[in-house]
């Protein structure tokens, strides 16, 4: 039994990256199996359950209001994600996985990137934010992808270039594009990822 209750599709297609699929709130492990089929074709896709529950909505860590994070919780659970990809990777025997987060997925992504660099072997954030402010582990280079948007109302334009910048200090190539769009994701989101992933893998 892995610490997470998941769906895991294996590879189709040999040699590519897994992805590890992050849901936003509210949303669960079967959300963005469709994403991830999108974004990167015959890849091993992972995706684990959010395990906070807020007013019964699944999501990766607690906060305190919208935007205001529980900066204890969002390490303690950045650890227990981190855990689970190496139960994973053990158990289905595939290789560290290029993270794909929407949201609340993104922040806990770039919070795994943060703390756990080694967990991961790229990450694509959609809509994300800045997830802590305090220190942040070794620097390793995993490349991230940042998609914004410039009208997002759970996230300011200045907290997504903030964590653009914290995102290239940990080390890494990041690549930050901003959309004219709101937190939802939208078809130039998904061909985005899709070119980012297939010039990684
Ligand atoms: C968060 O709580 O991670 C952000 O506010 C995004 C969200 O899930 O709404």
């Amino acid at each position: 039994e892995l610490s997470f209750v998941h769906v895991f599709r294996p590879a189709t297609v040999a040699g590519l990256p897994p992805v590890l699929l992050l849901h936003g709130t509210g949303g669960d492990e079967t959300d963005l199996i469709g994403l991830g089929a999108a974004v990167a074709p015959g890849a091993a896709l992972l995706s684990p359950r959010g395990q906070v529950l807020e007013n019964g909505m699944p999501r990766f860590f607690r906060r305190l209001a919208e935007g205001v994070f529980d900066e204890d919780d969002v390490r303690r659970r950045a650890g227990d994600l981190a855990r689970f990809v190496g139960e994973a990777r053990a158990s289905y025997g595939i290789g560290a996985p290029v993270a794909l987060g929407f949201s609340n997925g993104a922040n806990i992504a770039a919070a795994v990137r943060l703390l756990h660099p080694g967990a991961l072997s790229g990450a694509i954030l959609l809509r994300g934010m800045v997830p802590l402010d305090g220190p942040v582990g070794g620097s390793v280079p995993t490349p991230a992808l940042l998609v914004s948007g410039d009208r997002d109302p759970i996230v300011p334009a200045t907290n997504a270039s903030q964590l653009a910048k914290v995102l290239g200090e940990a080390g890494g190539q990041v690549e930050h594009r901003i959309l004219p769009t709101g937190h939802g994701l939208t078809k130039v989101d998904v061909e985005l990822a899709a070119d980012w992933y297939e010039r990684l893998a």
